[in-house]
């Protein structure tokens, strides 16, 4: 049940969001922005920082950003509507409740069984002789019949309404169908399935309810996994795929793998209490899920650099979670399905024995690279192990690592401290540096922060990005915009989604800023967007040209794209005059 929109208007725009986020940060002021140390992430040095003119905060460490909802949201680990009601009520204001729960209570039940009959569907279909290649695809890649079940694997048939029929003829609505996100509706009004042709991974709560899926395309195509949008019963930073296994297991770890595909495999390997974040970094909140049922987490990611770097930021947040954090290395395999296929599950077990607590994989990882029979290498291996212990929060660690390296490398335990005092030194200076570079150029990382919005297309993505910004700073440019790009031209679906909800402001006449997407916008997706605000600064006399150049690079990607999935781009040429002319009718 969504919040009346004159409400939240009111509500944001009493809460000040200096004020707010000040009673969780200290803030200090630099220019005509704040900053503070992130309080959602591990740092130093602060690249936290809050935008008053924009009523936004933006993270440049984690990528965190968002209006003054989003913040409570976060940082209170609360949903939309209990965060709206927290802010409400420190503001003395009354939300306006039209018999909320019961009615909550009643559409989440029927969502949850709608969830479940399409899960009935896609298993079904996965059985169907008629679907042979696609129960082929789970036998190829190593899955029995029992696990299949155990995880109610199914598959999404090539049809662009098949979901839709068996649902209506079970009595769901398209508009239910709509809230669950399993089907979209078209520019010209028609809806259609969302998941077509894919093999489809149930993600099941706590509880055991079907709350969303994931799809995986069964060749190279992509997006490689298309996933449920969050929605009323589903928010994928609160759950972990095979929680619902994994909470009954005996052992007293949790594995923590990337993967749906690693997960599975795990399991039919033996190993019961594996889980998976569902396409983006690990999560506080998910870090605290598995607190509830475990002490202890071993860290199983992809071998390849971006697993490696992920293991790294979830070390921190388990361990503020106050959970014991092991790191197991994968030796020439790229993931844990991969290493069980080739080398089985007592190998996998042999490594988890094996795996390092933190500190010792981060410091196990450097010595791999050095040869210790050289004294070159030695001192080598010495500076760089003195920054990683200078790199440690706690002393006492400190102490006791610098000592074990001492040994290991045969010098005295003093001249090693000296050495990591020098260190330490050095990062503050560093960091200090690094913050002031960070906050004159915060456009360094082209990537978003969560894995599954990366995009494909980066230069198109900027220019979606760089548009996107731009509307905000000038709304009456949407009109121009508009009748020269539609949504379907957005590489990153993401992006997409901020845009059609931009169009959608414009025909309600709502003012479009960044506040006015609180709750109408996936958490993730406000990061990306208050990211895109705060790095594609246009002042006012560039915004003109900008905007045609943005419209350049988007109308030629459209092109290509066109040109990439076999269509006559002279057709798409003609349809781009036509798409002018109907523009200039009006004019004329
Ligand atoms: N993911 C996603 N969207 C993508 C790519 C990945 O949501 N476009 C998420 C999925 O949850 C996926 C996880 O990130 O399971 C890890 O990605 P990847 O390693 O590419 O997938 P695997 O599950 O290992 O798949 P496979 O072994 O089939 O390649
Ligand atoms: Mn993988």
């Amino acid at each position: 049940m969504a919040i009346d929109q004159r409400f939240l208007d009111e509500l944001t725009a009493r809460c000040d969001i200096v004020d707010v986020v000040s009673r969780y940060v200290a803030l200090k002021k630099s220019g005509s922005n704040y900053f503070g140390l992130c309080p959602f992430h591990n740092e130093k040095t602060a690249s936290f920082s809050v935008a008053p003119d924009k009523q936004i905060f933006h993270c440049f460490g984690c990528g965190a950003g968002g209006g003054v909802i989003s913040f409570i949201m976060k940082i209170e680990g609360l949903e939309f509507q209990d965060a709206v009601r927290h802010l409400a009520r420190q503001q003395g204001m009354e939300v306006p409740e039209t018999g909320v729960s019961r009615e909550d209570r009643k559409n989440r039940d029927r969502l949850l069984a709608l969830m479940k009959d399409a899960g009935r569907f896609y298993y079904a279909q996965l059985h169907h002789p008629q679907n042979a290649a696609a129960l082929q695809y789970f036998v190829r890649r190593g899955l029995s019949g029992k696990t299949m079940n155990r995880f109610g694997l199914g598959y999404a048939p090539d049809s662009f309404h098949a979901l839709m029929d068996a649902m209506q003829a079970k009595g769901y609505t398209k508009a239910e169908l709509d809230a669950a996100g399993l089907i979209g509706r078209s520019k010209q009004g028609t809806y259609y399935d969302k998941f077509r042709n894919r093999v489809m991974f149930p993600i099941i709560d706590i509880r055991g309810d079907v709350i969303a899926f994931g799809g995986r395309v069964m060749d190279d195509s992509t997006p490689k996994y298309l996933n449920s949008p969050e929605t009323y019963i589903f928010g994928k930073s609160r759950n972990l795929f095979a929680m619902n296994l994994a909470k009954k297991t005996k052992n007293d770890y949790f594995l923590l793998a990337e993967g749906y595909m690693d997960v599975i495999a795990l399991h039919q390997a033996g190993f019961d209490s594996a889980v998976a974040s569902l396409g983006t970094a690990l999560t506080e909140e998910q870090a605290r899920l598995m607190s509830r049922y475990t002490n202890e987490v071993v860290i199983c990611y992809d071998a390849d650099n971006a697993g490696q770097k992920a293991a790294q930021r979830a070390i921190d947040i388990l361990n503020r979670a106050g959970l014991r954090v092991k790191v197991l290395r994968i030796p020439g395999a790229k993931d844990p399905d991969e290493f069980i296929k080739a080398k089985g599950p007592e190998a996998f077990r042999k490594l988890i024995e094996r795996s390092e607590n933190h500190i010792e994989y981060r410091l196990q990882r450097i010595r791999d690279r050095y040869d210790m029979t050289e004294d070159e290498q030695r001192i080598g291996y010495l500076n760089e192990a003195a920054e990683e212990l200078a790199a440690l929060d706690n002393e006492i660690e400190r102490e006791v690592y610098t000592g074990r390296v001492a040994k290991d490398a045969g010098v005295s335990v003093d001249s090693l401290k000296i050495q990591v005092e020098k260190a330490l030194n050095q990062r503050r200076r560093r960091q200090k540096t690094r913050q002031r570079r960070e906050v004159r150029a915060p456009a360094q990382h082209a990537q978003p922060n969560s894995r599954e919005m990366r995009y494909e297309n980066v230069p198109a993505a900027r220019a979606e990005e760089g548009m996107i910004s731009l509307i905000l700073a000038d709304n009456t440019l949407l009109g121009t915009i508009r009748a020269q790009i539609t949504p379907e031209d957005f590489t990153s679906p993401d992006l997409r989604s901020i845009f059609e909800e931009m169009c959608r402001m414009e025909d309600e006449e709502h003012p479009i800023t960044v506040t006015a997407f609180e709750g109408r916008i996936a958490p993730e997706q406000m990061d990306l967007l208050t990211r895109a605000v705060q790095r594609c600064y246009v002042s006012r006399d560039r915004r003109g040209q900008a905007m045609e150049d943005y419209l350049q690079i988007m109308r030629k990607t459209r092109l290509s794209r066109r040109t990439a999935e076999g269509q006559d781009p002279m057709l798409e040429l003609a349809g781009l005059m036509k798409k002018k002319k109907r523009y200039q009718g009006p004019q004329g």
